[in-house]
């Protein structure tokens, strides 16, 4: 038993397809015992991938940085994905892909000898946001980053991020906004956005967050919108202040968050940037 997955749902293993319940990998996987690896998610829409090159280039860059061999050439990686949906009972699914730098006797430096990565793939459902769900938006609380200085790289070393959700849980809310020395880096699985004065504002692509796929498609989004967009060091005092924040991930596509330690942003309600941003992605999810 697996809690949470049906035993029979059909996962990806170093090459083959098998029911998740049968998926086995070694006790010395680095991945494992160091959470030496790196992953990445794919939202996908009735079977159409959606921004599907952003995550492989990600997905690229993230095995640069840990100077693991891309087990796979792109059309590979985008054939898995496509494959992983098919075999998705639901239209929507998060197809979840992972590589670790492989099986080794335990020592902290990369093996001497070269080891085959394990490459694991999954497709599981979700529910896109309802106009009732963006209506009441999301709630989240505002904690210290405590985790390492890479977030640019999706590591599966991801304790500071379980941690971070773990704390929005037991605070009742949905997502923690976070904050290092001062400034705004960004939420525990999702990138956050500040609207103030009408102008679009993010924390910059450095080492502190990971640059979500969303974030360049809501910065074109609200190019395209003619709403202005500056990416710069954002301090808490202007989160506080902001007449909307927005939360940005795969699954949770593009959402308000309405509510931070237990006060309403802005006025409450979905606002303006938040209503032309959410109509520029609904417009590009259907046009896949
Ligand atoms: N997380 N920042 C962090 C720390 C994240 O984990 C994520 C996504 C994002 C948003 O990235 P994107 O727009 O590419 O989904 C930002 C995924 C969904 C996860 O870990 O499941």
């Amino acid at each position: 038993m697996i809690a949470g997955m049906p035993g029979d749902s059909q996962v990806y293993l170093n090459g083959e397809f098998m029911r998740v319940d049968e998926a086995k990998i070694s006790v010395l996987d680095r991945g494992f015992i160091f959470g030496d690896g790196i992953y990445d998610v794919v939202p996908v829409y009735q079977g159409k991938p959606f921004r599907v090159d952003g995550h492989l280039d990600r997905l690229q860059r993230s095995l640069a940085a840990l100077r693991i061999a891309p087990p796979m050439d792109r059309a590979g990686w985008a054939d898995l994905v496509r494959e992983l949906a098919a075999r998705c009972p639901e239209p929507y699914c998060i197809v979840y892909l992972q590589v670790t730098r492989g099986v080794a006797r335990r020592d902290h430096g990369f093996p001497a000898a070269s080891i085959a990565p394990t490459v694991f793939g999954m497709a599981t459902p979700f529910t896109p946001p309802t106009p009732e769900s963006l209506a009441r938006g999301m709630t989240a609380i505002t904690i210290a980053d405590e985790r390492w200085l890479h977030c640019e790289i999706k590591s599966i070393s991801l304790l500071g991020n379980v941690l971070a959700k773990q704390q929005a849980l037991e605070a009742g809310v949905d997502e923690v906004v976070q904050f290092r020395d001062g400034w705004l880096t960004e939420g525990s699985s999702s990138n956050i956005w500040v609207v103030s004065g009408g102008t679009l504002l993010a924390p910059p692509r450095d080492n502190l967050i990971l640059e979500g796929i969303r974030y360049g498609l809501l910065a074109e989004l609200a190019q395209e919108a003619g709403v202005p967009f500056e990416a710069r060091r954002l301090s808490r005092q202007e989160v506080l202040a902001a007449d909307e924040l927005l939360v940005t991930s795969a699954a949770r596509e593009v959402q308000p968050l309405l509510m931070l330690d237990g006060k309403p942003v802005g006025d409450g309600k979905p606002g303006p940037v938040f209503a032309r941003l959410r109509a520029g992605y609904d417009a590009r999810i259907a046009a896949l």
